[in-house]
């Protein structure tokens, strides 16, 4: 192991709320595709998070996992919104706590990003704005419907302390419905739920509350948060930042800074990264809400290189560094790093690895066949 390693902020522990993290690497949310139809965790996924523990991850943070079917994004996607998926999804905490590392879960509801086929009804949003890429209007929803999903999203929270998760983390970006909620450009609402900032923001605050008041400080929440829809009249940094404020007066954990919309042709999974320049496309909005807040803040997009993410982290730029597409291609990169075997991960950025059927690096199949390993 380099000096320079040995040494390294990446691989000191941090605390998150209660609960002590024993590095900075994040594995961001990725929906992997690998439940069964029915929503229930399956061994799969079980041996998925197993391999991204032992590969050395920190803090494993799951796929999208839904709250109410009507929030059902895509096809194998894990549910949470009844008692009978606790035992599944108790499986896969339960292989992550044989290694030192955290697993939160994320609670989501698609809002009007999915389709009938997927959630069984016109999908649901806080203003009934045309959708373009999916060729939908969604249903705009009542007072009462708004309140349904506050109850789902704290029900989820109990259930994911039921089964064993070590916290959990509100999907908050992306377009998703707690994201359209909090965007003007989505939200075009005149009664108590838009409007002013307060108001976006307040589905997500009687949110929080509903978890912080059942399950207490022991029980870290966090969110994902878009710092921008990438829309003119859409979220920008500065309001971003302002909810965040709200949102740790209200008790919240961590803050992980994300960004995009689908309509906005601009989303959360930039391509075709090649140089450290184009790395950590979200950290420099992070660092603002970083020096805006107390918090940890997630610095997130595109971090591929060791020597990178470690300056992002000792600048203070952010408490942690996530990552998703690197952490398909190699699970055990985390302790590749650690071990100095490498100092960059070999993914290409290409996004072939959304497969349907299980997410999978299909670059890595094209070179030598095979998944990855130590
Ligand atoms: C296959 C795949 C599935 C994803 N699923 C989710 C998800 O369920 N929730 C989420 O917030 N972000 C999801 N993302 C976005 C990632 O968490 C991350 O924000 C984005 O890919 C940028 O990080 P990266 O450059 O390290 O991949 C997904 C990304 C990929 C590639
Ligand atoms: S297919 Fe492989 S190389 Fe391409 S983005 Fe996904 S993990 Fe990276």
């Amino acid at each position: 192991m380099s000096e320079n390693r040995e040494n390294s902020i990446l691989l000191s522990p941090i605390k998150i709320g209660a609960i002590q993290i024993p590095n900075r690497f994040v594995r961001s949310a990725t929906h992997d595709f690998m439940a069964e139809d029915d929503g229930t965790a399956t061994e799969r996924q079980v041996q998925l998070f197993r391999r991204l523990a032992e590969g050395e991850v920190g803090l494993i943070i799951t796929g999208h996992v839904y709250v109410n079917p009507n929030g059902k994004a895509s096809p194998r996607q894990a549910g949470i919104s009844e008692d009978r998926f606790i035992e599944g999804l108790r499986r896969i905490s339960e292989a992550v706590h044989a290694f030192p590392a955290k697993i939160f879960i994320q609670l989501a509801h698609a809002g009007r990003q999915t389709k009938e086929k997927y959630c069984g009804c016109t999908p649901l949003a806080p203003s009934a704005v045309y959708e373009p890429t999916l060729k939908i209007t969604p249903k705009e929803m009542t007072h009462q419907e708004i309140l349904g999903i506050i109850n789902d999203f704290i029900l989820a929270g109990r259930r994911a302390k039921e089964a064993g998760f070590d916290g959990a983390q509100l999907h908050i970006a992306h377009g998703y419905l707690l994201s359209s909620f909090i965007s003007p450009y989505t939200t075009r609402r005149t009664d108590e739920w838009g409007g002013s900032t307060a108001n976006r923001l307040r589905i997500v605050v009687e949110i929080v509350r509903g978890i912080k008041g059942m399950l207490g400080k022991e029980f870290p929440l966090i969110a994902k948060l878009n710092s921008t829809d990438f829309l003119p009249t859409g979220l920008q940094l500065g309001e971003s930042i302002e909810m965040a404020k709200i949102l740790e007066d209200e008790g919240i954990d961590g803050i992980e800074v994300s960004g995009g919309m689908s309509e906005a042709g601009k989303g959360s999974m930039w391509q075709g990264l090649r140089s450290e320049e184009e790395e950590g496309y979200f950290v420099e909005s992070a660092s603002k809400f970083k020096q805006a807040l107390h918090v940890p803040i997630f610095g997130l997009g595109g971090n591929r290189t060791f020597a990178v993410m470690e300056r992002i982290v000792r600048d203070g730029k952010a408490n942690l560094v996530s990552l998703s597409r690197p952490l398909i291609r190699e699970p055990y990169l985390v302790q590749k790093f650690r071990t100095g075997q490498i100092d960059k991960s070999a993914c290409i950025s290409c996004n072939k690895c959304l497969n349907p059927r299980g997410i999978a690096c299909a670059e890595l199949r094209k070179k030598n066949g095979s998944p990855d390993s130590r």
